[in-house]
Protein backbone atom coordinates (compact mmCIF):
# COMPACT_ATOMS: atom_id res chain seq x y z
CA UNK A 1 0.00 0.00 0.00
CA UNK A 2 1.45 3.44 -0.74
CA UNK A 3 0.70 6.35 1.98
CA UNK A 4 1.01 9.55 0.15
CA UNK A 5 0.45 11.76 3.55
CA UNK A 6 2.70 15.12 3.14
CA UNK A 7 6.33 14.63 4.80
CA UNK A 8 6.97 15.58 7.99
CA UNK A 9 9.30 17.90 9.62
CA UNK A 10 12.98 16.89 9.55
CA UNK A 11 13.56 15.63 12.92
CA UNK A 12 10.04 13.72 13.66
CA UNK A 13 6.90 12.51 12.46
CA UNK A 14 4.16 14.96 12.48
CA UNK A 15 2.27 15.40 15.58
CA UNK A 16 -1.25 14.66 14.66
CA UNK A 17 -3.96 14.10 16.89
CA UNK A 18 -4.83 10.64 15.95
CA UNK A 19 -2.55 9.25 13.14
CA UNK A 20 -3.70 6.35 11.33
CA UNK A 21 -1.37 3.25 11.80
CA UNK A 22 0.40 2.23 8.16
CA UNK A 23 -0.40 -1.01 7.01
CA UNK A 24 1.89 -3.12 7.49
CA UNK A 25 4.31 -5.56 6.26
CA UNK A 26 6.30 -2.48 4.60
CA UNK A 27 6.53 -2.87 0.72
CA UNK A 28 9.11 -1.43 -2.12
CA UNK A 29 7.97 1.87 -3.30
CA UNK A 30 6.15 2.79 -0.03
CA UNK A 31 6.08 5.98 0.93
CA UNK A 32 5.95 6.76 4.90
CA UNK A 33 6.10 10.30 6.21
CA UNK A 34 7.67 11.56 3.01
CA UNK A 35 10.20 8.77 2.84
CA UNK A 36 10.29 6.48 0.06
CA UNK A 37 11.59 2.76 0.69
CA UNK A 38 13.46 1.50 -1.71
CA UNK A 39 14.81 -2.28 -0.55
CA UNK A 40 15.17 -4.12 2.43
CA UNK A 41 18.35 -4.39 3.00
CA UNK A 42 18.52 -6.06 6.37
CA UNK A 43 15.95 -8.13 8.26
CA UNK A 44 17.40 -8.89 11.72
CA UNK A 45 15.53 -10.44 15.11
CA UNK A 46 14.70 -6.77 16.43
CA UNK A 47 14.63 -4.82 13.47
CA UNK A 48 14.25 -4.26 9.64
CA UNK A 49 16.52 -2.09 7.56
CA UNK A 50 15.23 -0.30 4.65
CA UNK A 51 17.03 1.71 2.18
CA UNK A 52 15.05 4.88 1.82
CA UNK A 53 14.91 8.82 0.14
CA UNK A 54 13.22 11.54 0.34
CA UNK A 55 10.33 11.99 -1.81
CA UNK A 56 10.98 16.14 -1.70
CA UNK A 57 14.68 16.00 -0.75
CA UNK A 58 16.13 18.41 1.77
CA UNK A 59 18.76 21.07 0.70
CA UNK A 60 21.94 20.39 1.94
CA UNK A 61 20.89 16.63 3.10
CA UNK A 62 23.64 14.99 0.49
CA UNK A 63 23.95 11.72 2.46
CA UNK A 64 21.85 8.32 1.77
CA UNK A 65 19.66 7.23 4.21
CA UNK A 66 18.68 4.29 6.18
CA UNK A 67 15.70 3.71 7.51
CA UNK A 68 15.07 0.98 11.09
CA UNK A 69 11.53 -0.32 11.42
CA UNK A 70 10.93 -2.69 14.38
CA UNK A 71 9.78 -5.98 13.60
CA UNK A 72 6.04 -6.09 15.61
CA UNK A 73 5.08 -9.69 15.27
CA UNK A 74 3.47 -9.33 18.61
CA UNK A 75 5.13 -12.35 20.33
CA UNK A 76 8.38 -10.69 20.68
CA UNK A 77 10.35 -9.90 24.42
CA UNK A 78 9.04 -6.80 25.41
CA UNK A 79 12.41 -5.56 25.87
CA UNK A 80 12.73 -5.16 22.19
CA UNK A 81 10.41 -2.66 21.94
CA UNK A 82 11.52 -0.48 24.76
CA UNK A 83 14.77 -0.55 23.50
CA UNK A 84 13.90 0.83 20.32
CA UNK A 85 11.72 3.43 22.31
CA UNK A 86 15.28 4.20 24.25
CA UNK A 87 16.91 4.16 20.31
CA UNK A 88 14.69 6.73 19.45
CA UNK A 89 15.24 8.79 22.13
CA UNK A 90 19.25 8.89 22.05
CA UNK A 91 20.10 9.04 18.91
CA UNK A 92 18.75 12.49 17.99
CA UNK A 93 21.19 13.44 21.15
CA UNK A 94 24.62 12.08 19.51
CA UNK A 95 26.81 13.60 17.29
CA UNK A 96 30.25 13.55 15.94
CA UNK A 97 32.14 11.36 13.25
CA UNK A 98 30.95 7.72 15.04
CA UNK A 99 27.35 7.82 15.63
CA UNK A 100 24.97 8.10 11.78
CA UNK A 101 23.39 11.49 11.61
CA UNK A 102 20.09 11.03 12.74
CA UNK A 103 17.25 12.35 10.30
CA UNK A 104 13.45 11.08 11.72
CA UNK A 105 11.74 9.42 13.76
CA UNK A 106 8.34 8.20 13.51
CA UNK A 107 5.64 7.82 16.08
CA UNK A 108 4.39 4.71 17.42
CA UNK A 109 0.81 5.54 16.89
CA UNK A 110 1.44 5.21 13.27
CA UNK A 111 4.48 3.89 12.51
CA UNK A 112 7.83 3.71 14.58
CA UNK A 113 10.60 4.33 12.96
CA UNK A 114 14.56 6.27 12.92
CA UNK A 115 16.00 7.86 9.58
CA UNK A 116 19.43 8.10 9.77
CA UNK A 117 22.71 8.27 7.61
CA UNK A 118 23.64 5.27 6.03
CA UNK A 119 26.60 4.31 6.82
CA UNK A 120 28.51 2.53 3.73
CA UNK A 121 31.36 -0.46 4.72
CA UNK A 122 30.65 -3.22 5.84
CA UNK A 123 30.32 -4.17 9.86
CA UNK A 124 32.79 -5.91 11.56
CA UNK A 125 31.21 -9.13 11.67
CA UNK A 126 32.63 -10.37 8.60
CA UNK A 127 35.87 -10.54 9.71
CA UNK A 128 35.19 -12.14 12.97
CA UNK A 129 34.19 -15.21 10.25
CA UNK A 130 38.13 -15.02 9.54
CA UNK A 131 39.85 -14.60 13.02
CA UNK A 132 42.68 -14.92 13.87
CA UNK A 133 43.47 -11.94 12.11
CA UNK A 134 46.98 -10.78 12.12
CA UNK A 135 47.79 -8.45 15.13
CA UNK A 136 48.64 -5.53 13.30
CA UNK A 137 44.82 -5.46 12.04
CA UNK A 138 43.49 -6.25 15.56
CA UNK A 139 45.28 -3.34 16.73
CA UNK A 140 44.08 -1.03 14.44
CA UNK A 141 40.60 -2.03 14.72
CA UNK A 142 40.72 -1.69 18.76
CA UNK A 143 42.43 1.88 18.32
CA UNK A 144 39.73 2.77 16.11
CA UNK A 145 36.87 1.39 18.11
CA UNK A 146 38.60 2.83 21.53
CA UNK A 147 38.29 6.39 20.03
CA UNK A 148 34.63 5.83 19.08
CA UNK A 149 34.28 5.08 22.85
CA UNK A 150 35.72 7.74 23.71
CA UNK A 151 34.04 10.23 22.12
CA UNK A 152 30.32 8.33 22.65
CA UNK A 153 31.27 8.30 26.69
CA UNK A 154 32.31 12.47 26.61
CA UNK A 155 28.95 12.90 25.28
CA UNK A 156 27.74 10.82 28.19
CA UNK A 157 26.59 7.77 26.42
CA UNK A 158 27.18 4.48 27.52
CA UNK A 159 26.55 1.69 24.61
CA UNK A 160 26.21 -1.29 26.45
CA UNK A 161 26.18 -3.97 23.17
CA UNK A 162 29.20 -3.41 21.68
CA UNK A 163 30.18 -6.03 19.40
CA UNK A 164 31.16 -6.75 15.49
CA UNK A 165 27.36 -6.46 13.90
CA UNK A 166 27.17 -3.47 15.77
CA UNK A 167 30.50 -1.95 14.46
CA UNK A 168 30.58 -0.32 10.76
CA UNK A 169 33.97 0.05 8.99
CA UNK A 170 34.00 3.16 6.88
CA UNK A 171 35.69 2.76 3.91
CA UNK A 172 38.11 5.75 4.24
CA UNK A 173 39.10 4.53 7.89
CA UNK A 174 37.35 5.16 10.78
CA UNK A 175 34.27 3.20 12.86
CA UNK A 176 30.65 4.00 13.48
CA UNK A 177 28.20 2.50 16.14
CA UNK A 178 25.22 1.62 15.55
CA UNK A 179 22.18 0.28 17.50
CA UNK A 180 21.59 2.65 20.55
CA UNK A 181 18.85 0.31 21.75
CA UNK A 182 20.41 -0.91 25.58
CA UNK A 183 22.43 1.92 25.58
CA UNK A 184 22.15 4.37 28.48
CA UNK A 185 22.59 8.37 28.60
CA UNK A 186 23.44 10.24 31.79
CA UNK A 187 20.57 13.19 30.49
CA UNK A 188 17.20 10.18 29.67
CA UNK A 189 15.77 8.28 31.08
CA UNK A 190 16.53 4.51 31.31
CA UNK A 191 13.25 2.75 30.28
CA UNK A 192 15.35 -0.36 29.96
CA UNK A 193 16.37 0.00 34.02
CA UNK A 194 12.78 1.22 34.99
CA UNK A 195 10.69 -1.63 33.38
CA UNK A 196 12.79 -4.71 33.23
CA UNK A 197 14.86 -6.52 36.17
CA UNK A 198 17.07 -9.24 34.13
CA UNK A 199 20.38 -8.50 32.51
CA UNK A 200 20.80 -7.08 29.19
CA UNK A 201 23.56 -7.44 26.20
CA UNK A 202 24.71 -9.81 24.03
CA UNK A 203 25.91 -12.86 25.58
CA UNK A 204 29.65 -12.92 24.77
CA UNK A 205 30.77 -9.66 25.44
CA UNK A 206 28.46 -8.64 28.76
CA UNK A 207 30.48 -7.16 31.41
CA UNK A 208 30.36 -8.82 34.83
CA UNK A 209 28.40 -5.78 36.26
CA UNK A 210 25.76 -5.93 33.20
CA UNK A 211 25.28 -9.07 34.72
CA UNK A 212 24.69 -8.20 38.00
CA UNK A 213 22.22 -5.19 36.65
CA UNK A 214 24.66 -2.01 36.35
CA UNK A 215 24.03 0.15 33.56
CA UNK A 216 25.97 3.19 33.99
CA UNK A 217 29.33 2.30 33.55
CA UNK A 218 31.55 3.15 30.34
CA UNK A 219 34.28 0.75 31.84
CA UNK A 220 31.68 -2.08 30.38
CA UNK A 221 32.41 -1.09 26.50
CA UNK A 222 35.79 -1.76 27.70
CA UNK A 223 34.65 -5.48 28.86
CA UNK A 224 33.33 -5.62 25.56
CA UNK A 225 36.13 -4.35 23.57
CA UNK A 226 38.37 -6.71 25.53
CA UNK A 227 36.02 -9.54 24.26
CA UNK A 228 36.29 -8.66 21.13
CA UNK A 229 40.46 -8.15 20.83
CA UNK A 230 40.34 -11.41 22.31
CA UNK A 231 38.30 -13.42 19.79
CA UNK A 232 39.95 -11.56 17.13
CA UNK A 233 43.31 -12.25 18.08
CA UNK A 234 42.93 -15.69 18.82
CA UNK A 235 39.72 -16.88 16.67
CA UNK A 236 38.45 -17.91 20.16
CA UNK A 237 35.39 -16.48 22.32
CA UNK A 238 36.90 -15.52 26.13
CA UNK A 239 33.84 -16.64 27.55
CA UNK A 240 32.15 -18.70 25.06
CA UNK A 241 28.29 -18.14 24.08
CA UNK A 242 26.37 -18.42 27.75
CA UNK A 243 23.08 -18.98 27.45
CA UNK A 244 21.48 -18.77 30.67
CA UNK A 245 21.87 -15.98 33.36
CA UNK A 246 23.87 -18.54 35.25
CA UNK A 247 26.10 -19.32 32.71
CA UNK A 248 26.68 -15.42 32.69
CA UNK A 249 27.71 -15.28 36.20
CA UNK A 250 30.79 -17.83 35.53
CA UNK A 251 32.51 -14.95 34.39
CA UNK A 252 32.17 -13.33 37.82
CA UNK A 253 35.06 -16.02 38.95
CA UNK A 254 36.02 -18.33 35.99
CA UNK A 255 38.49 -16.18 33.74
CA UNK A 256 39.24 -16.45 29.90
CA UNK A 257 42.65 -18.76 29.07
CA UNK A 258 45.26 -16.33 28.42
CA UNK A 259 45.16 -15.58 24.70
CA UNK A 260 49.32 -16.15 24.91
CA UNK A 261 48.11 -20.00 25.68
CA UNK A 262 46.15 -20.00 22.39
CA UNK A 263 48.86 -18.24 20.11
CA UNK A 264 52.19 -18.02 21.77
CA UNK A 265 53.32 -15.80 18.82
CA UNK A 266 50.79 -13.01 20.63
CA UNK A 267 53.28 -10.35 22.09
CA UNK A 268 53.30 -10.36 26.49
CA UNK A 269 51.95 -6.63 25.39
CA UNK A 270 49.42 -7.76 23.36
CA UNK A 271 47.96 -9.95 26.15
CA UNK A 272 48.18 -7.09 28.66
CA UNK A 273 46.12 -5.05 27.64
CA UNK A 274 43.48 -7.53 26.66
CA UNK A 275 43.64 -9.24 29.91
CA UNK A 276 43.28 -5.72 31.42
CA UNK A 277 40.34 -4.88 29.97
CA UNK A 278 38.65 -8.38 30.84
CA UNK A 279 39.19 -7.60 34.40
CA UNK A 280 36.13 -8.85 36.52
CA UNK A 281 36.09 -5.31 38.83
CA UNK A 282 35.72 -2.45 36.77
CA UNK A 283 38.11 -0.27 39.22
CA UNK A 284 41.06 -2.93 37.87
CA UNK A 285 40.49 -2.41 34.11
CA UNK A 286 41.15 0.79 32.20
CA UNK A 287 39.44 3.36 33.71
CA UNK A 288 38.72 5.46 30.32
CA UNK A 289 38.87 4.43 26.33
CA UNK A 290 41.34 6.84 25.90
CA UNK A 291 43.39 5.16 28.55
CA UNK A 292 43.31 2.12 26.34
CA UNK A 293 43.88 3.07 23.04
CA UNK A 294 47.07 5.13 24.59
CA UNK A 295 48.34 1.94 25.03
CA UNK A 296 47.32 0.20 21.99
CA UNK A 297 49.09 2.87 20.72
CA UNK A 298 52.20 2.87 21.97
CA UNK A 299 52.51 -0.85 22.31
CA UNK A 300 56.44 -0.47 23.74
CA UNK A 301 55.60 1.50 26.61
CA UNK A 302 52.88 -0.74 28.03
CA UNK A 303 53.66 -1.91 31.52
CA UNK A 304 53.60 -5.34 32.05
CA UNK A 305 52.33 -7.23 34.70
CA UNK A 306 51.70 -10.75 35.71
CA UNK A 307 48.63 -10.20 33.59
CA UNK A 308 51.22 -10.62 30.40
CA UNK A 309 52.84 -13.70 31.07
CA UNK A 310 50.12 -16.08 32.39
CA UNK A 311 49.76 -18.91 30.07
CA UNK A 312 47.10 -20.47 32.60
CA UNK A 313 43.58 -19.96 33.82
CA UNK A 314 43.69 -19.81 37.50
CA UNK A 315 43.62 -22.98 39.79
CA UNK A 316 40.75 -24.17 41.26
CA UNK A 317 41.13 -22.77 44.14
CA UNK A 318 41.44 -19.38 43.45
CA UNK A 319 38.55 -20.17 41.14
CA UNK A 320 36.14 -20.53 43.94
CA UNK A 321 37.45 -17.94 46.26
CA UNK A 322 36.26 -16.03 43.70
CA UNK A 323 33.05 -17.65 43.37
CA UNK A 324 32.55 -17.38 46.93
CA UNK A 325 33.32 -13.45 47.07
CA UNK A 326 30.71 -13.15 43.70
CA UNK A 327 28.11 -14.33 46.01
CA UNK A 328 28.17 -11.67 48.48
CA UNK A 329 29.81 -8.92 46.84
CA UNK A 330 28.08 -6.00 45.01
CA UNK A 331 29.69 -3.78 42.44
CA UNK A 332 30.48 -0.40 42.80
CA UNK A 333 29.07 1.45 39.97
CA UNK A 334 30.08 5.00 39.09
CA UNK A 335 27.70 7.60 40.18
CA UNK A 336 27.14 8.21 36.15
CA UNK A 337 29.03 7.80 32.51
CA UNK A 338 30.10 11.17 32.76
CA UNK A 339 31.29 11.06 36.30
CA UNK A 340 33.86 7.71 35.50
CA UNK A 341 35.16 10.14 32.38
CA UNK A 342 35.74 13.23 35.00
CA UNK A 343 37.43 11.24 36.97
CA UNK A 344 39.90 9.16 34.70
CA UNK A 345 41.72 11.42 32.59
CA UNK A 346 44.73 10.99 30.88
CA UNK A 347 47.31 13.21 32.18
CA UNK A 348 50.67 13.97 30.54
CA UNK A 349 53.82 15.72 31.64
CA UNK A 350 56.06 17.15 29.62
CA UNK A 351 59.49 16.65 31.21
CA UNK A 352 62.93 18.48 29.91
CA UNK A 353 64.69 16.39 32.17
CA UNK A 354 68.05 17.58 30.36
CA UNK A 355 66.82 20.99 29.47
CA UNK A 356 64.83 22.14 32.75
CA UNK A 357 66.77 22.88 36.63
CA UNK A 358 66.22 20.81 38.81
CA UNK A 359 64.08 23.32 40.77
CA UNK A 360 61.50 23.59 37.52
CA UNK A 361 61.86 19.44 37.92
CA UNK A 362 60.66 19.47 41.17
CA UNK A 363 57.90 21.99 40.76
CA UNK A 364 56.73 20.32 38.47
CA UNK A 365 56.67 16.87 39.95
CA UNK A 366 54.74 18.30 42.89
CA UNK A 367 52.19 19.90 40.75
CA UNK A 368 51.48 16.29 38.60
CA UNK A 369 51.75 14.59 41.95
CA UNK A 370 48.91 16.77 43.24
CA UNK A 371 46.63 16.29 40.09
CA UNK A 372 47.19 12.05 40.55
CA UNK A 373 46.15 11.86 43.73
CA UNK A 374 42.67 14.41 43.12
CA UNK A 375 42.26 11.93 40.34
CA UNK A 376 42.25 8.20 41.63
CA UNK A 377 41.14 6.86 37.93
CA UNK A 378 44.05 8.93 36.23
CA UNK A 379 46.62 7.62 34.16
CA UNK A 380 49.57 9.80 33.59
CA UNK A 381 51.84 9.80 30.44
CA UNK A 382 55.56 11.13 31.13
CA UNK A 383 56.40 12.32 27.91
CA UNK A 384 59.99 13.54 26.92
CA UNK A 385 61.39 14.90 23.20
CA UNK A 386 64.44 13.91 22.07
CA UNK A 387 65.50 16.57 19.33
CA UNK A 388 66.34 14.96 15.94
CA UNK A 389 67.70 17.08 13.32
CA UNK A 390 66.47 14.31 10.51
CA UNK A 391 65.33 11.61 11.63
CA UNK A 392 68.09 8.06 11.27
CA UNK A 393 70.53 11.09 10.49
CA UNK A 394 71.64 11.64 14.16
CA UNK A 395 74.26 10.15 16.71
CA UNK A 396 71.97 7.30 18.39
CA UNK A 397 74.46 7.15 20.70
CA UNK A 398 76.66 9.14 23.28
CA UNK A 399 80.40 9.25 23.92
CA UNK A 400 79.78 5.84 26.15
CA UNK A 401 77.92 3.90 23.51
CA UNK A 402 74.85 4.64 25.58
CA UNK A 403 71.93 4.81 23.66
CA UNK A 404 70.22 8.63 23.57
CA UNK A 405 67.06 7.04 23.99
CA UNK A 406 67.41 5.06 26.77
CA UNK A 407 69.28 7.46 28.49
CA UNK A 408 66.03 10.10 28.51
CA UNK A 409 63.74 6.81 29.34
CA UNK A 410 65.99 6.21 32.19
CA UNK A 411 65.98 10.44 33.28
CA UNK A 412 62.08 10.14 32.97
CA UNK A 413 61.47 7.04 34.90
CA UNK A 414 63.97 9.08 37.54
CA UNK A 415 62.26 12.16 37.93
CA UNK A 416 59.02 10.21 38.22
CA UNK A 417 60.41 7.94 41.05
CA UNK A 418 59.51 9.63 44.06
CA UNK A 419 55.58 9.69 43.31
CA UNK A 420 55.47 6.13 41.89
CA UNK A 421 55.41 4.28 45.02
CA UNK A 422 54.15 6.72 47.03
CA UNK A 423 50.26 7.38 44.79
CA UNK A 424 50.87 3.33 43.51
CA UNK A 425 51.27 4.27 40.04
CA UNK A 426 52.68 1.01 39.34
CA UNK A 427 49.66 -0.86 37.94
CA UNK A 428 49.38 0.49 34.81
CA UNK A 429 48.16 4.12 35.67
CA UNK A 430 52.15 5.36 34.15
CA UNK A 431 53.46 5.02 31.44
CA UNK A 432 57.33 6.72 29.46
CA UNK A 433 56.93 7.75 26.29
CA UNK A 434 60.28 9.02 24.40
CA UNK A 435 59.33 10.85 21.33
CA UNK A 436 62.06 11.38 18.38
CA UNK A 437 61.14 14.89 15.99
CA UNK A 438 62.64 17.96 14.90
CA UNK A 439 60.38 20.55 17.10
CA UNK A 440 59.21 19.65 21.16
CA UNK A 441 56.04 21.76 20.50
CA UNK A 442 54.82 19.87 16.99
CA UNK A 443 55.98 16.15 18.91
CA UNK A 444 54.04 17.55 22.23
CA UNK A 445 50.69 18.53 20.65
CA UNK A 446 50.26 15.78 18.13
CA UNK A 447 50.99 13.22 20.84
CA UNK A 448 48.29 14.99 23.12
CA UNK A 449 46.15 15.28 20.32
CA UNK A 450 46.66 11.28 18.97
CA UNK A 451 46.67 9.78 22.32
CA UNK A 452 43.24 11.77 23.31
CA UNK A 453 45.25 13.69 26.28
CA UNK A 454 43.21 15.71 28.47
CA UNK A 455 45.69 17.73 30.75
CA UNK A 456 49.13 18.52 29.88
CA UNK A 457 51.53 19.46 32.59
CA UNK A 458 54.70 21.27 31.59
CA UNK A 459 57.28 23.70 32.56
CA UNK A 460 58.34 26.80 31.38
CA UNK A 461 61.87 28.06 30.84
CA UNK A 462 63.38 30.16 33.68
CA UNK A 463 64.02 33.09 31.81
CA UNK A 464 62.18 35.34 29.36
CA UNK A 465 65.79 36.16 27.72
CA UNK A 466 65.85 32.59 26.83
CA UNK A 467 62.38 32.24 25.58
CA UNK A 468 63.02 35.16 23.51
CA UNK A 469 65.86 33.61 21.72
CA UNK A 470 64.45 30.03 22.04
CA UNK A 471 61.50 30.33 21.52
CA UNK A 472 58.92 28.99 23.78
CA UNK A 473 57.22 25.27 23.56
CA UNK A 474 54.71 25.69 26.36
CA UNK A 475 53.24 28.95 24.73
CA UNK A 476 52.88 27.39 21.37
CA UNK A 477 51.27 24.32 22.95
CA UNK A 478 49.18 26.31 25.29
CA UNK A 479 47.61 27.82 21.85
CA UNK A 480 47.47 24.58 20.05
CA UNK A 481 46.59 21.98 22.45
CA UNK A 482 42.58 21.57 22.12
CA UNK A 483 43.22 20.51 25.87
CA UNK A 484 43.78 21.70 29.45
CA UNK A 485 47.51 23.31 29.54
CA UNK A 486 49.29 23.80 33.10
CA UNK A 487 52.30 25.42 32.79
CA UNK A 488 54.84 25.19 35.92
CA UNK A 489 57.66 28.18 36.54
CA UNK A 490 59.98 27.51 39.17
CA UNK A 491 59.18 28.46 42.34
CA UNK A 492 61.20 31.85 42.67
CA UNK A 493 61.49 33.43 39.06
CA UNK A 494 65.21 35.36 38.44
CA UNK A 495 62.91 37.92 36.16
CA UNK A 496 59.89 39.46 36.33
CA UNK A 497 56.75 39.04 33.94
CA UNK A 498 57.44 40.65 30.50
CA UNK A 499 54.68 41.19 28.24
CA UNK A 500 55.84 37.65 26.15
CA UNK A 501 54.80 35.86 29.77
CA UNK A 502 51.22 36.96 28.98
CA UNK A 503 50.08 33.16 27.65
CA UNK A 504 52.26 32.02 30.73
CA UNK A 505 51.26 32.41 33.81
CA UNK A 506 52.60 30.12 36.75
CA UNK A 507 50.13 27.36 36.00
CA UNK A 508 48.08 29.44 34.14
CA UNK A 509 45.22 26.76 32.50
CA UNK A 510 43.48 27.34 29.42
N1 LIG B 1 23.26 3.69 9.70
C1 LIG B 1 23.54 2.51 9.14
N2 LIG B 1 24.18 2.46 7.95
C2 LIG B 1 24.45 1.28 7.35
N3 LIG B 1 24.11 0.09 7.87
C3 LIG B 1 23.46 0.05 9.05
C4 LIG B 1 23.14 1.26 9.75
N4 LIG B 1 22.51 0.93 10.88
C5 LIG B 1 22.44 -0.42 10.89
N5 LIG B 1 23.00 -0.96 9.80
C6 LIG B 1 23.10 -2.39 9.44
O1 LIG B 1 21.94 -3.07 9.91
C7 LIG B 1 22.29 -4.05 10.87
C8 LIG B 1 21.26 -4.10 11.97
O2 LIG B 1 21.17 -2.82 12.58
P1 LIG B 1 21.01 -2.68 14.14
O3 LIG B 1 22.13 -3.38 14.78
O4 LIG B 1 20.80 -1.27 14.45
O5 LIG B 1 19.64 -3.47 14.38
P2 LIG B 1 19.31 -4.69 15.35
O6 LIG B 1 18.03 -4.37 15.98
O7 LIG B 1 20.43 -4.96 16.26
O8 LIG B 1 19.19 -5.85 14.34
P3 LIG B 1 19.82 -7.29 14.56
O9 LIG B 1 18.83 -8.00 15.39
O10 LIG B 1 19.99 -7.83 13.19
O11 LIG B 1 21.13 -7.11 15.24
C9 LIG B 1 23.68 -3.67 11.34
O12 LIG B 1 24.39 -4.80 11.77
C10 LIG B 1 24.27 -3.07 10.08
O13 LIG B 1 24.69 -4.10 9.23
MG1 LIG C 1 22.59 -4.94 16.10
Amino acid sequence: MNDTSPPPSPSSAPPTASPTPVTTPLQPGQVLDGFVLEARLHQGGMANLWQVRREQPLPGEDFPLIMKVPRIKGGEDPASIVGFEVEQMIMPALKGPHVPRFVARGDWRRQAYIVMERIEGDTLRPRLDQAPLPLVEVVELGIQIAHALTDLHRQHLVHLDIKPSNILLRPGGGVVLVDFGLSRHDFLPDLLEEEFSLPMGTGPYMSPEQVQFIRNDPRSDLFALGVMLYHLSTGERPFGQPASVRQLRRRLYVDPIPPRAIRPELPPWFQEIVLHCLEVHAERRYQSAAQLALDLQRPDAVPLTARAHKLQRSGLVRRFKRWFLAMGEEPRPPASVGAQVARSPVIMAAVDVQGATPALLEELREVVRRLMQTEPGARLACVGVMKTNRIGMDELTDAQGRSHHVQQLIALKNWAHPMTRELALEDGRLTFHVLEAPDAADALIEFAAKTGVDHVVMGARASSALRRYLGSVSAQVVTQCACTVTVVREPALPDAPGGDDALISPSASN
